[in-house]
């Protein structure tokens, strides 16, 4: 079996720890034809990386990242540092000629993540962006009934991201605002659902939106008084109508109270809906236009046994985020091993921050903006 030695830099944070379990779980979960060694964890103090890689089992740390491109015994580089260092460390990695994995955003700037994507297209290795919630198996399940046309045409997406950190976190970090590498609430946690919107849906090709912040006790500012103060947007709410004729609402909040970690879409169709909740990820609720008008209604069905990816082989003992964050790595590792391509690809990341500009965009204008078909973005 081949071996992939893996490197994680910004490994000291968040995202450090669920990669570090992911890349314990990966190849633990499924066969994915590659053992996977945790080579070298890197931050930005000797003593974060040391203490991150005693914690979660990397057998070498450091606090300088450069100096993982010139090793030979690396072959992957996986990025989970804040977004405004993608670009620069995942370029150089590029470069090198490593595999590269980026946390999401990809980046927090459209041009920059399409310089990005054609680096990644002419280095010729694999390249994936950390939209983990994609890889379930009810949105794969709700991404299958959408292809085999099993809910008609679709008519209305709906999907919301809402949170209430802002009432609890005092201290955002670099979060709190753009010049420090912060993405507002439309890049952080708007990009998930924007990734699993198309991903289900297909191009966007308009948004109109409205931001807002919530910086002290009043309410919303104004947003010009927001963009003058370098803060990030905690709310924002944007329609979308897709390429395929559907209409949809996108609705992003971090000041949501009672909502954990709240990602959830619906879809009606001509001929059936759909209906998702992350706070009940097992399930996907299913809806026959054809049923009986006497028993028609929403039926729950639990989707996690049937997936050739994750442990659990009964349906209903449950999945997590971990296994969400492990999937993706399996995805990963099976594209190097197979010679493919990965999916979400820096070239999908790069998309999806097109749309997070449009709305930024719209929000700045009061106005429709027109997002460019993927064909016509660097792939
Ligand atoms: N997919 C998800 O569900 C999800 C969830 C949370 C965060 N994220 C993304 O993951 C990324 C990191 O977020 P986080 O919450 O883990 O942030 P974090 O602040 O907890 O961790 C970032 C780490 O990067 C380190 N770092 C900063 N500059 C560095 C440098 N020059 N070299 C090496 N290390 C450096 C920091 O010291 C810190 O340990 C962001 O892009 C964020 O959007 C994704």
């Amino acid at each position: 079996v081949r071996e992939l030695r893996v490197a994680l830099i910004g490994g000291g944070g968040v995202m450090g720890q669920a990669h570090s379990l992911g890349w314990a779980l990966a190849p633990a979960m499924a066969e994915i034809g590659a053992s996977v060694t945790k080579a070298v964890v890197a931050d930005v103090s000797d003593d974060v990386a040391a203490t991150a890689a005693a914690r979660y089992g990397w057998a070498e740390s450091t606090s300088d990242w450069r100096s993982l491109l010139t090793r030979d015994d690396i072959d992957v580089i996986d990025i989970v540092t804040p977004p405004n260092l993608h670009q620069p460390i995942a370029l150089a990695a590029l470069a090198a000629g490593k595999h590269v994995f980026v946390e999401k955003p990809v980046t927090n700037d459209a041009a920059e993540a399409a310089e990005l994507a054609e680096a990644a297209r002419q280095a010729g290795v694999v390249n994936q962006v950390g939209f983990n919630y994609r890889h379930i198996p009810a949105i794969g399940l709700a991404k299958r009934l959408i292809e085999d046309g099993a809910l008609g045409v679709p008519l209305q997406y709906r999907t919301t991201y809402l949170m209430d950190p802002l009432f609890v976190v005092t201290d955002f970090g670099w979060r709190a605002k753009k010049s420090t590498g912060g993405s507002g609430v439309v890049g952080d946690i708007g990009s998930h659902i924007l990734d699993i919107a198309e991903y289900l849906n297909g191009d966007i090709v308009a948004v109109t939106g409205r931001l807002r912040a919530r910086p002290d006790e009043r309410g919303w500012i104004d947003d010009a008084e927001r963009v003058a103060q370098d803060l990030t947007d905690d709310a924002g709410v944007w329609l979308a109508e897709f390429a395929n004729g559907a209409i949809g609402t996108f609705a992003v909040n971090g000041w949501s109270s009672g909502h954990k970690n709240h990602l959830g879409f619906e879809l009606d169709g001509t001929r059936g809906a759909i209906r998702f909740d992350w706070n009940m990820r097992d399930a996907l609720q299913i809806s026959s236009a054809d049923d009986p008008v006497e028993v028609s209604g929403f039926r729950t069905v639990m989707s996690s046994g049937e997936h050739a990816d994750v442990w659990t082989p009964v349906p209903g003992l449950g999945l997590g985020y971990t296994d969400s964050t492990a999937v993706q790595l399996q995805k990963f590792v099976r594209a190097i091993v197979g010679g493919g391509q990965a999916s979400p690809s820096f070239a999908d990341g790069a998309r999806t921050q097109q749309i997070v500009e449009a709305v930024w965009e719209s929000a700045e204008s009061g106005q429709w903006v027109a997002v460019a078909p993927r064909g016509a973005a660097v792939r």
